[in-house]
């Protein structure tokens, strides 16, 4: 079991199951509807809590309805909420996922208005109580302060960030990252239809990381800091349910995977399977079999 240190975010997802992705100006009924927590963030901390470890999310909060509602939700899933910032401005965020059972694809709305998890609140957190630390790649100029920071005094605690979208700026904290975790999504809006080619064109640059890319269906490929490369088939469930969240699941399994030191078939492995699973659910509870 190792302590997990996760900065990133948390929302409020409401999520429409639809049978069919509408047409645009369409007016459709959807056959379910149910909100609860979401974010990258703390969805990954919520699976790593299931594969055993003591998890801490450092995030953003509001003392509000939604606020209070989202901060119950991590700590009945044993995430630790003390790193966090209530604040006094803003609202959490909200994410309207419309989830197509034709297809299994979820298409999000995002709103916020809430102000980001700032440096300033990062630099009071004790570091040296973690094994690992995660970083969701959002808020760029904080989040370069953090990763130096991390580096600098803490040296020894490894990192991962998250990069799921092409944010400014992102590349240049490619290089304070023992593990780079990338999104179809990113690739393909860099111009990359194939993960290889965007993970060879990482790995030339940053040869000190391990890169990883999930591909939904297609699974996923890694190349190691030797510079193999893997590659993983999906591990197709029986039915699609509820596809929101396993890039979070894939990451999550990545870094346990990182944690108990497995070789990276191994890991891929087991993090296309997690993901998988997480697919043929509603939802994170239960995910990992006790
Ligand atoms: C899934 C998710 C949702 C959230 C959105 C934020 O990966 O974290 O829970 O609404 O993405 O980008």
């Amino acid at each position: 079991m190792a302590r997990i240190l996760g900065i990133g975010n948390a929302t409020l997802d409401i999520i429409h199951s639809v049978d069919a992705y509408p047409h645009e100006n369409a007016e459709i009924r959807c056959s379910d509807r149910v909100s609860r927590r979401g974010g990258n963030t703390a969805n990954l901390l919520a699976v790593l809590v299931q594969l055993g470890h003591d998890c801490s999310f450092a995030g953003m909060l509001t003392d509000d309805s939604d606020g209070r509602r989202v901060s119950a939700d991590l700590v009945s899933n044993r995430i630790d909420i003390t790193p966090c910032r209530t604040s006094n401005t803003g609202t959490m965020p909200v994410s309207s996922v419309l989830l197509s059972m034709a297809t299994g694809s979820r298409t999000i709305v995002h709103y916020r208005d809430l102000p980001e998890y700032s440096f300033q609140d990062f630099a009071k957190l004790d570091l040296q109580a973690f094994d690992w630390l995660h970083f969701e790649g959002r808020n760029i100029t904080g989040l370069r302060d953090m990763l130096h920071r991390s580096r600098e005094h803490y040296p020894a605690v490894p990192c991962s960030l998250e990069v799921e979208k092409p944010h400014a700026g992102i590349e240049r904290l490619f290089g304070l990252a023992d593990v780079l975790l990338f999104s179809r999504d990113y690739a393909r809006q860099c111009g990359f239809e194939q993960p290889e080619r965007l993970l060879r064109a990482i790995h030339a640059d940053y040869p000190e990381a391990g890169v990883f890319c999930s591909w939904g269906e297609a699974g996923a490929v890694a190349i190691d800091r030797q510079g193999s490369l893997f590659r993983q088939p999906a591990v197709a469930p029986g039915t699609v349910v509820d596809t929101l969240g396993a890039g979070d699941t894939f990451n999550a399994a990545v870094i346990h995977g990182s944690l108990a030191g497995l070789d990276t078939t191994a890991l891929l492995q087991q993090a296309c399977e997690l993901a998988g699973r997480k697919c043929a659910q509603a939802g994170f509870a239960g995910l990992v079999q006790q």
